[in-house]
C-alpha cells in the first residue's frame, strides 16, 4: 500500500517504492528500496526530490496524527506505461532498414557516452551513471521499434571500438533476453546497465593479462580473473544502490557447473541475471574480434554455445537467448539446396528453424547473383550448411547491406 509523502518525512526504516521527478535526476536510480540509513535520507533530500511514494506493507509508515498524507494520485501500476518513464512508452514498429539508420546513430553517440564513463573510471573519478542510463532507454525503445537491428549492428565492431562496443552489445542482449523472460521493466533496465559496467573492473588492471592475444601465464590468468571483483568494488562506490549490476558483475564469469570464476559459485547459487549476464557476455565475445580471436560467426557461436548448456550456461535462459536472437541469428550465412548462399533477414517466430533469406550467391558459378527473397516456410527451398561469409569473400558489413535492404 503506497503513501506519497514530501522528502522531509523520510526516515529510516520506510520502503521507498517511488521517488517523485523523473528518475533520472537523481542518483536512486533503482527507486524502490528500503532506507536504510541517515545517509540515504540526506542523499535523497539533497538531490531535490521533493516527494516519495513509501509501501507501508514492506517498511514504517509515517507517524500520525501531525504528519498528514499529501492528497493526490499514487503511481500507475507497473504494468501500465510510465509517461515520465522514457523506457516504458510504447514505441510504434520499425521496418529493418530504417531501423539500422536509428540504430547507427544510436551506437556512435553510445561510443562517446561509454567512452567518457570508461575514462573516467581509469582516471580513478568516481562512476557516473546518468548518461549510460539514458543509453540503456535508448536501447530499450531500438529494441521496441524492431526487436533485431540494434543486435545485428552491435555485433559489427571496428578495430579499437571493441571494448565500447562489447559493452553496449551485452547491454542490448541483456535487455532483450531480460524481455523474452518477461522480467519487469525496472529489472530490465537494470539488465541494462549490467551489459554496460559488467567489465568495467578490467579498466583498472594491468593492460597486459587483461587484452593479451596468446594464452596468458598462470600469474597473468590471476590478475584476468581479478576483474569482475575489481568492478563490484567500483560499483560498490558508486553507491546504486542497486544489485542487479554488481551481481551481474562479480559473476557474469561464474558457470553453472561450478568451475567459473570468481567464486566457483553453481546451480542455484547463481541468480537469473548472472545467468543472463554470462550467456550475453560469452556470445558477444565469441562473436567480436579481440587479440587473438577472430570473430566467430553467430551461428558458430550459438553451436558451440548449445553444446555446454547444463555445464557452462543455464538451459532456461539459453533457450530465451535462442528465441531472442534467433536460432539463425541476423546476418547468418547459409547454404541452400539450390546451392546458392543466402543471408538471414528476418525471423519466423512461429517456425525459428525456416527463417526469411536472402539469396546472394552462386556456388557452382562462383559469383554474386541478382538477390531474391525467400521464405523459406513457403519455399522448396532447405537449409544444407552454415557458411562463414568471410571465407567466400563477404565481410559482416557488406552482408548487412543484403540483408538490411530486405525487410
Ligand atoms: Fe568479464
Amino acid at each position: 500500500m503506497l503513501r506519497r509523502i514530501r522528502s522531509e518525512q523520510l526516515q529510516v526504516g520506510m520502503f521507498v517504492a517511488r521517488l517523485g521527478g523523473p528518475w533520472i535526476n537523481h542518483p536512486f536510480w533503482r527507486a524502490k528500496f528500503l532506507v536504510a540509513n541517515e545517509d540515504q535520507v540526506r542523499q535523497i533530500q539533497s538531490a531535490g526530490v521533493q516527494e516519495v511514494w513509501i509501501d507501508i506493507l514492506k517498511g514504517r509508515n509515517i507517524p500520525a496524527p501531525d504528519t498528514p498524507e499529501i492528497p493526490g494520485p499514487v503511481p500507475a501500476p507497473e504494468s501500465t506505461p510510465d509517461p515520465m518513464d522514457p523506457a516504458t512508452v510504447p514505441q510504434p514498429a520499425a521496418t529493418l532498414d530504417a531501423e539500422i539508420v536509428r540504430a547507427r546513430e544510436l551506437l556512435q553517440s553510445g561510443k562517446a557516452v561509454i567512452g567518457s564513463m570508461f575514462a573516467d573510471i581509469r582516471m580513478g573519478r568516481a562512476l557516473e551513471v546518468n548518461g549510460a542510463l539514458l543509453l540503456v532507454d535508448s536501447a530499450s525503445r531500438s529494441l521496441s521499434r524492431h526487436g533485431q537491428a540494434l543486435l545485428a549492428l552491435a555485433r559489427l565492431k571496428a578495430r579499437g571500438d571493441e571494448n565500447y562496443l562489447h559493452a553496449f552489445a551485452v547491454c542490448a542482449l541483456m535487455i532483450a533476453v531480460g524481455r523474452t523472460l518477461g522480467l519487469p521493466d525496472d529489472e530490465v533496465r537494470e539488465l541494462g546497465l549490467a551489459g554496460l559496467v559488467h567489465d568495467i573492473g578490467k579498466l583498472t588492471l594491468p593492460d597486459t593479462p587483461v587484452h593479451k592475444a596468446s594464452e596468458r601465464t598462470p600469474d597473468e590468468e590471476e590478475i584476468y580473473r581479478r576483474h569482475p571483483s575489481a568492478g563490484y568494488r567500483i560499483l560498490n562506490e558508486a553507491r546504486l544502490y542497486s544489485n542487479i549490476p554488481l551481481d551481474v558483475c562479480v559473476h557474469h564469469h561464474e558457470r553453472v557447473d561450478g568451475r567459473g570464476f570468481p567464486y566457483g559459485l553453481a546451480g542455484s547459487e547463481l541468480s537469473v541475471h548472472a545467468r543472463i549476464g554470462a550467456i550475453c557476455d560469452a556470445y558477444d565475445s565469441l562473436t567480436s574480434s579481440r587479440p587473438g580471436h577472430q570473430p566467430w560467426s553467430p551461428a558458430r557461436a550459438m553451436e558451440y554455445m548449445a553444446v555446454r548448456v547444463d555445464t557452462l550456461f543455464d538451459r532456461r535462459v539459453f533457450k530465451a537467448f535462442t528465441r531472442t536472437v534467433g536460432i539463425y541469428p541476423l546476418g547468418t550465412v547459409l547454404r541452400l539446396r539450390s546451392n546458392r548462399l543466402a543471408v538471414v533477414c528476418a525471423q519466423n517466430e512461429a517456425d525459428p528453424l525456416r527463417p526469411k533469406v536472402m539469396a546472394f550467391y552462386s556456388v557452382p558459378q562462383s559469383r554474386p547473383t541478382p538477390t531474391e527473397l525467400i521464405d523459406l516456410r513457403h519455399s522448396g527451398e532447405t537449409v544444407v550448411a552454415f557458411e562463414n561469409a568471410a571465407e567466400w569473400g563477404y565481410s559482416e558489413q557488406q552482408l548487412m547491406e543484403i540483408y538490411a535492404g530486405s525487410a
